[in-house]
């Protein structure tokens, strides 16, 4: 995993950029990211088809003790899985910019993490998101992952001291 930031990877509340190479890597990086988050957080992807964000919540699930099998939300909008900190997963996909809220994301929920795939079709969400991250593919086993709200947050996992408890 390569880490860069605008002002050096201490550049506090500068976007971070990771650099992934494998699907593996992108597993640990949202296992890392689970460390720092707190239930009411809600995390926005945003990126094409194929960019990993479904990989990343698999690892996020991982991280904050979920068992079960994460996978994009097919024929509905939203997951619920259960966990010590049960985890919100949405995908905005398959929905246009007016309907986004039929999704039924009313509001963050206050006693979970809420993670949304294709969150930039939401506009309103941006509001909410307590962490944004855009996600693009390089080339075929490559993607940079680029922390667009909350990078002071995103830096605390790569933090040898982040409380492993999580
Ligand atoms: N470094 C990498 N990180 C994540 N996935 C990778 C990487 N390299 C290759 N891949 C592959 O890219 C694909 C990512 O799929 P994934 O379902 O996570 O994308 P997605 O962004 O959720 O797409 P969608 O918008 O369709 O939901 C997988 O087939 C995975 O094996
Ligand atoms: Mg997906």
């Amino acid at each position: 995993m390569t880490v860069a930031g605008t002002s050096g990877f201490g550049g506090l509340g500068m976007n971070i950029s990771v650099e992934t190479h494998s699907p593996a890597e992108t597993q640990d990086l949202g296992r890392c990211l689970a460390r720092v988050l707190h239930p009411g957080d809600v995390i926005g992807l945003e990126g094409d088809l194929g960019t990993g964000k479904t990989v990343l919540v698999q690892g996020l699930a991982a991280g904050l003790g979920v068992t079960a099998r994460v996978h994009s939300p097919t024929f509905v909008l939203h997951h619920r899985y259960p966990g010590p900190v049960p985890l919100e997963h949405y995908d905005l996909y398959r929905l246009g910019e007016p309907d986004w809220h039929d999704a039924g994301l009313d509001e963050p929920a206050p006693g979970s993490i809420t993670v949304i795939e294709w969150a930039e079709r939401g506009a309103p969400l941006r509001d909410w998101t307590t962490i944004r991250i855009q996600l693009q593919s390089v080339s075929e086993h490559v993607r940079r992952l680029t922390c667009l709200k909350g990078a002071e947050r995103v830096e605390e996992c790569f933090r040898s001291d982040a409380d492993p408890g999580h």
